[in-house]
């Protein structure tokens, strides 16, 4: 059982989950361990963290006596309406508060149509360059020679450039791939997630190169895989795979033969495949020996190959890709994920959120005319505290209604929330 606690309930023995706030809100490395002493916990209080969740399979219970702000996995899938009914009765300095984020307006809103279209034309630019470039290195690589870093530098600079002014643009853009241009666009992609992810958790300007460029090389030892096996169409056998499953020790000895690669760029390209769990490839490492580089680039790795068409599949949506991925217990690092989603400014798929007329609404998928505005299903009046049969809004188009907060679910008395919003899901909305 998960629990939601205040920090200042900690007692030595707890199995800590998961804390609030960004990675650089708390003092460890790690985001799950068991709390051996007092220190830990004293360093803890005397950071940003004020809530916690606990794993009650895996550590000290909390005391019949401590109340938790709410308990996250419940036995059985429960529906809203009663829980849900006592929250809203409560007067309002009562009520639960929007604290994971108010919503701020897309960044894009603030560049005129001419800026943005101009902005448009320069990351097109951009990308041409870079996946010829990328291109052609993959291709040295196949014949055997060295990887010259120094010429991917400007490329990394100008993708830089491009995401701090609107990582939609740039990310918009090297989404659509062809079969052919794959491997290399994917590259560019991961390129520019890592920079925007890398600013969002307040890493320093000087180690976006490294940390674009890792990106830019995690795919190299993919030049050794035929293309009848990288692009085949339909399920690979178990020799196909070990082929493919070898590419990251492949890439990783192109990149210790040539001159000037980073740690942060070599460890990138051997781990990117690693999962918090220990049950990814090559070395089954588990999470304490994966660096911050290597869970960053797992999430963009897996975030742009879900999101773009494949041989094998149909692309999802970014924010049905989110969802995706936020349903994979075991393979990323939790905190780092959410810096993720926040650092693309799109919400998953099943996301509970509140709406300026005061209802509540569940995110269903993203608008076709601003991939940054979400379409909601509205099911909640808090007006008048009764459920409402549900009306799909486009925010993108209805100008009038907003998106005011992301709820935290457990607040609002949804301990399931997964069964709650499924059933939200599969009714049919009013129109
Ligand atoms: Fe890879
Ligand atoms: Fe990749």
């Amino acid at each position: 059982m998960l629990r939601k606690i205040q920090a200042s309930q900690l007692e030595p023995g707890m199995f800590i989950h998961s804390m609030e706030g960004s990675w650089f809100d708390h003092p460890f490395w790690r985001s799950r361990f068991l709390l051996n002493d007092e220190s830990q916990i004293e360093q803890i209080l005397s950071s940003d963290v004020t809530r916690v969740t606990i794993d009650e399979s895996r550590g000290k219970k909390l005391s019949a006596s401590s109340k938790p702000l709410a308990v996250l996995a419940a036995e059985e899938a429960k529906v809203y309406t009663p829980k849900l009914a006592k929250v809203l009765k409560q007067s309002a300095q009562e009520r639960p508060r929007s604290y994971l984020r108010e919503v701020a307006e897309p960044v894009f809103n603030r560049l005129t149509p001419r800026e943005r279209a101009a902005e448009v034309r320069k990351a097109s630019g951009t990308i041409k360059r870079s996946r010829a470039a990328v291109m052609a290195m993959f291709e040295d690589a196949r014949h055997g020679k060295a990887v010259k870093p120094r010429k991917l530098a400007p490329l990394v600079k100008q993708i830089s450039r491009s995401v701090n002014i609107d990582p939609t643009i740039i990310l918009n853009i090297a989404r659509i791939k062809t079969k052919d241009e794959y491997t290399y666009l994917h590259s560019v992609s991961v390129c520019a997630l890592m920079i925007n992810l890398a600013r969002k958790m307040g890493f320093p300007e000087r180690q976006m190169h490294d940390i674009g460029l890792a990106g830019l090389l995690h795919d190299i030892g993919k030049t050794c895989i035929p293309d009848s096996i990288l692009s085949k169409p339909g399920k690979l056998d178990a020799s196909e795979w070990d082929v493919i499953r070898n590419h990251p020790q492949r890439g990783h000895e192109i990149l210790t033969e040539s001159e000037g690669i980073s740690d942060v760029v070599l460890e990138v390209c051997l781990r990117h495949h690693e999962k918090m769990d220990g049950t990814g490839y090559p070395g089954k490492l588990f999470a304490d020996n994966l660096s911050i580089f290597t869970r960053m680039a797992s999430i963009c790795d897996v975030y742009d190959a879900i999101t773009s068409q494949r041989p094998y599949n149909a692309p999802l949506s970014a924010s049905e890709a989110l969802a995706e991925m936020m349903s994979w217990s075991g393979h990323f690092d939790q905190l780092i994920f959410c810096d993720f989603v926040d650092s693309l400014g799109i919400l998953p798929v099943g996301t509970l959120v509140r709406l300026n007329q005061d209802e509540l609404a569940i995110v269903i998928g993203e608008s076709p005319s601003n991939y940054s505005v979400p379409i909601v299903r509205s099911f909640h009046s808090l007006e008048t505290d009764l459920p409402i049969s549900g009306k799909d809004i486009d925010l993108g188009r209805e100008r009038s209604r907003k998106l005011v907060a992301v709820e935290d679910p457990a607040d609002w008395g949804f301990p399931d929330w997964s069964g709650t919003s499924a059933l939200v899901l599969s009714k049919s909305p009013a129109g």
